[in-house]
């Protein structure tokens, strides 16, 4: 090699090397514990792959198709090292000793060590490929370093809602993929609702020719301009659905199935409307509830909220139930089975004469305890089949079942009394930022979303213990869960704009210990890297607004813009004269002041074009120096 070129590249290795300031080495979630050692291992083609373990050959092959994507080169595969030569070696020895799902990573400058057995080696993996270099060269030069991981809590979850909107599995599957490689461990598929039931039960074939499909769906925000008509429909074989299983569970990832019972089962009612409280009856949203209006019941819903058509809890449709759930267990080899439980209005079942009889019979004191009674009822048929429930945190009224599983979404109150009740919990508060069909700025270009606000701040502030439970209590805590709603979410592309990057906040959350979290090294530091990968995986992310810059109006005479681009390789264009930026705007390249006359504003707006071209909302800041309109009070 020319001796220039060999100067300049040790000058980039190098370079490349103190680069790495980052205490988390890129990693998210950021391991238990990252410590620096002296020099470097360099990959390059005569280092050798090594898979010593019993269950890490799909883990070492996933290792070596990385490596190509990055060095451009596989690594030959090898049983042992010869005297100094260089390996990556993948083993289980010691993994016995590390906690569950935990790995360890050695790299010295002779030798990459992954340390971990099962899902532990997976995810060695899965933080090994973070944290690799660019290479320079035909080389890549990784930092010496010992890192030491495992898992805060057991379930890393995220739910998908497949009822509203249907996703095709090439889109499951990509998601999938993207929850694998942040250490996301749970996949919640939420199958049935009021808008159509998505999943093949070959007793009840009417569920999916019946209850997959409606006639339209709403225009703009609830209640919208009226429903566009073009069918939604779709469903998933039951093939399909232990394809999903499969594929997931090599990634490590359980499939949580939810049926949704005894409420959001408008779908399931009109395909047999001899489980209505009402089978010979119209049935229509009643006046008295909150979501009153004029809308049908026995139908698959049009629109969205709440719906009074309910099972009955007769015989039959518990045998319907059981059945199902039946076929349900036969797919996913799931520990937990999810029934829902969340929003059952009780108009109809006070309504009914068989349910006031039923309710008398078994001493049942309201209709709380009769949803009780219902819940009560399927989980010893999933109990006996040899799993457990789960449930909304509704299911706590009229008295919980006693091995469900409580999650709590209508904040953190039913978390809290189902583990004072010493109950298994899954924490998935809205209120807290783990709804993610919530917008994400305030920013006027944002899409049409059911409302809310759960910026990826949100949910990376989150501690899912509450501080009210005692250390006893603490451990019914057994994870945290994002949720992904669809009304508003016709597409994958929607999807994944709604899911990333709020997705990585929870895989914080759900893996990091608290004394790990850093919002600063989070947001400026591994996220711009990973956001410019996903863009490159054609993930259609939202793209963060400039970091350091707000929404909220500042006050004063001068101001220094001192902007950071929130994805690798973006940039930031902005205005001044209130015109909407593009890429004809000015490029933001170094901190710049902006004086404002006295009683006058400025309007600084700003957009982030992501490598792939992409742009993001618009985001503006009012710098105000005493303008009228601005602080109208200021003028009394
Ligand atoms: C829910 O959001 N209804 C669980």
């Amino acid at each position: 090699m020319n001796k220039v070129l060999s100067i300049l590249i040790v000058a980039l290795i190098s370079t490349n090397v103190f680069a790495q300031t980052d205490p988390n080495f890129g990693i998210i979630p950021a391991p238990v514990s990252v410590t620096r050692a002296n020099g470097n291992f360099i990959i390059d083609k005569t280092t050798v792959l090594i898979n010593q373990s019993l269950d890490g050959a799909k883990s070492a092959d996933l290792l070596n198709a990385f490596i190509v994507t990055k060095a451009g080169f596989a690594l030959r595969e090898a049983k042992v090292a010869q005297p100094n030569q260089k390996s990556i070696v993948l083993t289980s020895v010691g993994a016995d000793k590390l906690p569950a799902e935990g790995y360890t990573i050695k790299v010295t400058p002779n030798q990459i060590l992954l340390t971990g057995k099962g899902a532990g080696l997976f995810y060695a993996v899965q933080s090994a490929m973070q944290m690799l270099p660019d290479k320079v060269g035909d080389k890549i030069s990784v930092p010496a370093v010992d890192i030491n991981d495992y898992p805060r809590f057991s379930y890393r979850g995220t739910m998908l809602d497949v009822s509203r909107h249907f996703f095709p599995i090439s889109f499951i599957k990509k998601y999938i993929d993207q929850l694998a490689f942040y250490k996301i461990n749970t996949f919640h598929w939420h199958l049935t609702d009021d808008q159509g039931w998505r999943l093949e039960i070959k007793k009840y074939p009417k569920l999916t020719t019946v209850g997959s499909s409606r006639n339209g769906s709403v225009i703009g925000n609830y209640p919208g301009k009226g429903n566009y008509l073009t069918e939604v429909k779709g469903f998933y074989t039951q093939d399909e659905a232990k394809e999903i299983v499969k594929y997931a569970a090599e990634r490590y990832i359980t499939v949580i199935p939810e049926i949704e019972l005894p409420g959001h089962a408008s779908a399931a009612i009109a395909a047999y409307p001899e489980l209505s409280c009402f089978p010979d009856r119209d049935t229509f949203v009643s006046d008295k509830t909150p979501w009153a209006g004029s809308r049908k019941g026995k139908q698959v819903q049009q629109t969205w909220g709440v719906f009074d058509d309910i099972f009955v809890p007769s015989e039959n449709t518990f045998t319907f139930l059981n059945n199902v759930l039946d076929e349900v267990i036969a797919i996913f080899p799931s520990k937990y089975i999810h029934i829902g439980g969340d929003e059952a209005p009780k108009t109809y079942w006070k309504e009914s004469a068989f349910c006031q009889v039923l309710m008398k019979e078994k001493g049942l004191k309201d209709e709380h305890e009769l949803q009780s009674y219902f819940i009560q009822t399927i989980e010893k048929h999933v109990n006996g089949k040899g799993r457990s429930i789960i449930g909304w945190d509704e299911i706590l009224e009229g008295g919980l079942a006693p091995n469900a599983t409580v999650m709590s979404w209508r904040g953190e109150d039913g978390g809290i009394a189902a583990a004072q009740q010493n109950h298994d919990v899954i924490m998935t508060p809205g209120s807290m930022g783990l709804y993610i069909d919530h917008k994400q700025s305030n920013s006027p270009d944002e899409p049409v979303t059911i409302g809310g606000f759960a910026p990826y701040q949100n949910i990376y502030a989150y501690d899912p213990i509450p501080k009210v439970l005692t250390a006893d209590q603490r451990k019914y805590i057994k994870g945290v869960q994002a949720n992904l709603w669809s009304e508003y979410i016709k597409t994958p592309a929607k999807a994944e704009n709604h899911a990333f990057p709020r997705l990585l906040s929870l895989a914080e959350i759900a893996w990091s210990p608290v004394e790990r979290k850093d919002l600063k090294n989070f947001s400026e530091e591994r996220l711009p890297k990973h956001l410019a990968r996903l863009d490159e995986m054609n993930v259609n992310y939202w793209i963060p607004t400039p970091i350091n810059q707000g929404d909220k109006t500042l006050t004063g005479s001068e101001f220094t813009i001192d902007l950071k681009v929130p994805v690798t390789g973006g940039k930031i264009y902005y205005s001044l004269d209130e015109s909407r930026p593009s890429e004809n705007a000015f490029l933001y390249t170094a901190p710049f002041k902006v004086v404002v006359p006295q009683g006058e504003k400025r309007t600084l707006k700003t957009i982030v074009i992501a490598p792939s071209g992409r742009s993001s909302v618009t985001l503006q800041t009012i710098l105000n120096n005493g303008a009228a309109e601005v602080k109208p009070e200021a003028k009394k």
